[in-house]
């Protein structure tokens, strides 16, 4: 059994995702992947809490990969499950978004063009509230999650479908869980097209420079939230 099989048979095994899966809200094709249950904290190291993430403010923390970037937002409005499709072909169910509100997402920061992510110096990949500023790519809407490379437009409210620009499919959904007692948050899995092979193949150098030898360990237990702009000392805008 290799490793995607054995995270899809835990995908059909256990928990609340599971429980999830029996759902005939998920879709058909592309099931969601586990990976560990991961605590999401705060800068100084508490349990985060829902209630503190500012709304449409763009967060950023690493999961299911020590080196693998994830945008997580409080869209400030309810984002209602959404039929999507990876350049596979294969169709899934994006749940929507989670919380009081059902205001908050999670999404893979990688590009589902050309692999751009953010680093410590450098993203060409944000989420922008409002309307994109480059006259040359009209943003198809506002509150959009926009990679400055190719200017490819990403909607989080939709399950982060393409909108705009070359991306062949939607960014790699996050799966979070929001507890309603403690007003915490865990990252529980992936659903959609994973880029996750492919990111380490193409910036294998790289990343063992960013990350030291652990890029590719799964994150356990816990992982850290950031602002984007206090992540990155130059975030791209476009
Ligand atoms: S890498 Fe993002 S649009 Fe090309």
């Amino acid at each position: 059994m290799d490793r995607r099989e054995f995270v899809e048979n835990c995908a059909l095994g256990a928990g609340t995702l599971a429980a999830t899966l029996a759902s005939p809200a998920w879709a058909v094709d592309a099931r969601p992947r586990t990976y560990g249950r991961v605590q999401l904290l705060d800068e100084v190291g508490r349990p985060l809490k829902a209630s503190d993430l500012k709304p449409q403010t763009n967060y950023v923390f690493h999961y299911p990969f020590e080196a693998t970037p994830v945008f997580l937002l409080d869209l400030g409005k309810p984002a209602t499950p959404t039929t999507l499709v990876t350049r596979d072909k294969l169709s899934y169910q994006w749940p929507g978004g989670v919380g009081p509100r059902r205001s908050l997402v999670a999404f893979s920061a990688i590009c589902a063009h050309k692999l751009v992510y953010p680093t410590k110096d450098l993203s060409f990949i944000s989420f922008r509230k409002g309307a994109a500023v480059n006259p040359q790519t009209p943003s198809k809407g506002n509150d959009l999650i926009h990679c400055c490379a190719d200017h490819s437009q990403y909607d989080p409210a939709r399950g982060a479908q393409v909108l705009n620009g070359p991306a062949e499919q939607p960014l790699c959904a996050v799966l979070i869980e929001h507890d309603g007692k403690t007003d915490g948050l865990t990252a529980v899995g992936t659903l959609g097209g994973e880029l996750f092979d492919d990111f380490f193949k193409k910036y294998e150098m790289k990343l063992s420079l960013e990350s030291g030898p652990n890029a590719r360990q799964t994150v356990a237990r816990q992982s850290t939230v950031r602002e984007l702009d206090r992540f990155c000392r130059n975030p791209v805008r476009c």
